[in-house]
């Protein structure tokens, strides 16, 4: 990789430079990265090379293959832990599929062990479906009872009552950061009042981690669920880190290879964390890119990547808002400093597909749709919207290529 920092401020010509992607799509405006970034050569030649050169299981072989292959499994949890703050990165990091599953297993879990019939579950009505689904879930099979925190019309939520509504929780989940609004909780403040009343406390960080610096031990969760293909790393790895005294109690979710330490006819022992949590034959390659993925972040310092999300946010807001007044609505704080990684809206007139559809003829490539999440589209009362969203690579010349491209949507459509 190159040098991509000048005066601490992102050289986003140099850093696109290291994702492959650009120069193989001339012209290309990825505003996208909400639903899934770029990857660096640094991550495909890190799995590449385990591919070509160390290949085998992992946890099972004597052979020296099958040693490489631990290793550098093992490492990649090492890192991942540390870049988030883990206290005992090696027991606390459990690699899963993506952030839906690790909130399913989360949910799972607890279901199993710790919740009962009419215990309370408190969400929001921001989360992302892997945030609401699974426990709509135990809500029919064992009948706990699913409440919500409310969202204010600036797309925040709304915690003046918030000892109340937790008052008696057994868990309280909650995004960081909103993948819709781009709406940065306050998680911590919520994560308090929530332990005072005795909740376990769960993060969903998937749109949080790619853009800002978290340290796991002191913004007071339990567990914290995120993905890696938001943050360069590939597909079908995430991560769910726990406390490990929490991790030690909570029950496995999934059964079968690594996750035993025995198994009898009448029964078996779950193995010690983390692989109690990780059965069969995990994602290794995955988990090997993620690692690389976190230090292509580290190299760059979080720092410099939450300035530059910070700059680049305000700017879309700034410039889209500028560009089309009150013929867009844009969903979400209007105050620039409360909103991290995407810009959401509803051009008047004009369907958020039909929107996105106009971009892609001119190289913007934007998200359209419920977002995965429908409970609060129901809220905004809206079906769907465009969601423009960022991420290192991008810059002011992408900014200013979908305000051109929204010209010519609405001049094409109204
Ligand atoms: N959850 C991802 C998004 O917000 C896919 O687009």
């Amino acid at each position: 990789m190159t040098e991509v920092l000048i005066d601490n401020h992102i050289d986003v010509a140099k850093v696109r430079s290291d994702f492959p992607i650009f120069a193989n799509n001339p012209g290309l405006h990825y505003l996208d990265s909400g639903a899934s970034s770029q990857r660096p050569s640094m991550v495909l030649e890190a799995m590449e090379n385990y591919y070509r050169f160390h290949h085998a299981n992992v946890h099972r072989g004597v052979y020296r293959l099958a040693e490489e292959a631990t290793e550098l499994y093992e490492s990649a949890r090492e890192r991942i832990g540390r870049f988030i703050g883990a206290t005992h990165p090696g027991r606390e990091t459990i690699f899963s599929k993506n952030s839906t599953e690790a909130l399913n297993l989360v949910a799972n879990s607890l279901g199993r062990g710790f919740l009962r019939q009419g215990d309370k579950v408190v969400i929001t009505k921001m989360e992302h479906h892997a945030n609401i689904v699974p426990w709509q879930m135990l809500a029919q099979y064992i009948g706990i009872q699913v409440e919500f925190i409310d969202v204010d019309d600036e797309g925040e939520l709304i915690i003046d009552d918030l000892e109340r509504i937790v008052d008696g929780a057994k868990v309280v989940s909650l995004t960081l950061t909103s993948n819709v609004l781009g709406t940065v909780t306050p998680f911590t403040g919520i994560a308090q009042v929530a332990k005072a009343a005795g909740a376990i406390v769960v993060g969903d960080a998937s749109q949080f981690v790619p853009h800002r610096q978290i340290d796991v031990k002191s913004i007071g969760a339990d567990l914290i669920a995120f993905t890696g293909h938001k943050m360069f790393g590939p597909t079908g790895i995430g991560v769910l880190w726990g406390r490990s005294e929490l991790l030690d109690q909570m029950p496995p979710f999934l059964g079968g290879g690594d996750m035993i330490s025995d198994v009898r006819l009448d029964g078996f022992v779950a193995n010690e964390l983390p692989y109690k949590f990780e059965a069969g034959t995990p994602p290794i390659a995955e988990a090997i890119g993620l690692g690389a993925a976190v230090d292509y972040m580290n190299s760059i310092g979080m720092d410099a990547i939450e300035s530059h999300d910070r700059e680049i946010s305000r700017l879309a807001y700034e410039k889209v808002k500028g560009a089309f007044g009150d013929e867009i609505k844009i969903f979400g704080p209007s105050d620039p400093s409360k909103r991290s990684g995407c810009l959401s809206f509803e051009l008047e007139g004009v369907h958020p597909h039909d929107v996105a559809q106009v971009l892609d003829q001119n190289l913007v490539n934007v998200r359209a749709g419920h977002h995965c999440a429908k409970p609060l589209m129901r809220h905004l009362g809206v079906a769907a919207t465009a969601r423009a969203s960022f991420h290192i690579y991008n810059d002011e010349a992408d900014v200013d290529a979908l305000v051109d491209a929204l010209k010519e949507t609405r001049n094409f459509f109204i």
